[in-house]
């Protein structure tokens, strides 16, 4: 029996996500989004495109959560994006309860899932969905790490001039402004990126890296990013449904993991089908170990201004 992956959220990211998806025949794909028509006419031009593809998996649109029943990855996307201006912070209010809502249907009809949230500000909106769900840590992740690391590697290949293939980086922490890239562990064919590049450079390309995101919201002037984050959530889908025990950057509830606690924050976890199987923690020098910190202080903020 082919694994099922619900996408709540039909807009840009959802529907890049289940885009990617369907067209790897990972698995059936059902999209769920309040707005009706939406999730029903992209589910039927995207079965449609599978024709031509030669890909056989379903895609269901639907306003309600029956055909959603027994799921075994939930996605949450549901929510607003940003507008230029705005932090990621600006959308917690409205998003909390839109996050709420959509985790308590989604678990009522599938208990046994594991939920990825999206939907933004993702540190604190992983929270929203913890206290809901009451999931524990392994079936209940967050998506940003894997985006920012991809978005880092992108500027290092551009900077060098060399295959993005060759360049693995990772970025730690909330993904917010105070997001922290570590140089230290990023490579280029396995060469330290400290050994290739002087240190303007690098703090050019993870300035660039840590406001990746409102680089792309200033361009599109409506909505953000959903390319690259829709590429990024299957990085996580696969190596829980192929059960790859894969190591990314993912959000996940620490319980004392680099010092901190009850907080979800970007950390290399390993994925596996049980969802997270073991937080990994790395060495960090005591200024990355700072700026993490710093990092986790302003995700602690704002979980508490969470109704
Ligand atoms: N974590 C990340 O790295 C990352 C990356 C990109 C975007 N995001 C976030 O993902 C979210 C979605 O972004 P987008 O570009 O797809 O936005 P979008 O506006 O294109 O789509 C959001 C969709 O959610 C739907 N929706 C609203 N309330 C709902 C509810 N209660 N139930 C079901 N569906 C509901 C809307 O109708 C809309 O179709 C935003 O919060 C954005 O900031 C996060």
């Amino acid at each position: 029996m082919r694994k099922k992956v619900t996408i709540v959220g039909a807009g840009n990211v959802g529907a890049t996500t289940a885009h990617w998806l369907a067209a790897q025949e990972l698995a059936d794909v059902v999209l769920v989004d309040i707005v009706e028509g939406i999730p029903q006419g992209k589910a039927l031009d995207l079965l449609q495109s599978l024709q031509v593809e030669g890909c056989d998996v379903n895609v269901t649109g639907s306003n309600d959560y029956g055909p959603t029943a027994d799921s075994d990855i939930v996605v949450i996307t549901a929510g607003f994006p940003r507008k230029p201006g705005m932090s990621r912070d600006d959308l917690v209010r409205a998003n909390a309860e839109i996050v709420g809502a959509a985790t308590r249907e989604a678990v009522k009809h599938s208990p046994h899932c594991i939920l990825i949230v999206v939907t933004n500000p993702l540190d604190a909106m992983c929270e929203v969905a913890r206290r809901v769900s009451g999931f524990p840590r392994e079936r209940l992740l967050g998506m940003a790490g894997v985006l920012d690391s991809a978005r880092f590697c992108t500027f290092v290949a551009m900077e060098l001039g060399v295959s993005v293939s060759n360049v693995q980086a990772f970025v730690l922490g909330g993904h917010g402004d105070q997001m922290v890239p570590l140089p230290r562990y990023t490579t280029v064919a396995g060469i330290p990126i400290t050994e290739l590049m002087d240190k303007a450079t690098i703090d050019r390309l993870v300035e660039r890296t840590a406001k990746g995101g409102a680089e792309i919201v200033n361009l599109l002037k409506a909505g953000s990013a959903y390319y690259a984050p829709g590429r990024s959530i299957i990085e996580m889908v696969e190596a829980i449904l192929k059960d790859k025990h894969k190591i990314m950057p993912c959000a996940a509830y620490l319980q004392g993991e680099y010092g901190i606690k009850g907080l979800f924050i970007g950390v290399p976890c390993q994925l596996g089908e049980k969802g997270l199987e073991k937080v990994i923690e790395i060495n960090l020098s005591a200024e990355e170990k700072a700026a993490l910190d710093k990092s986790a202080q302003a995700v602690e903020e704002l979980v508490k201004t969470l109704p």
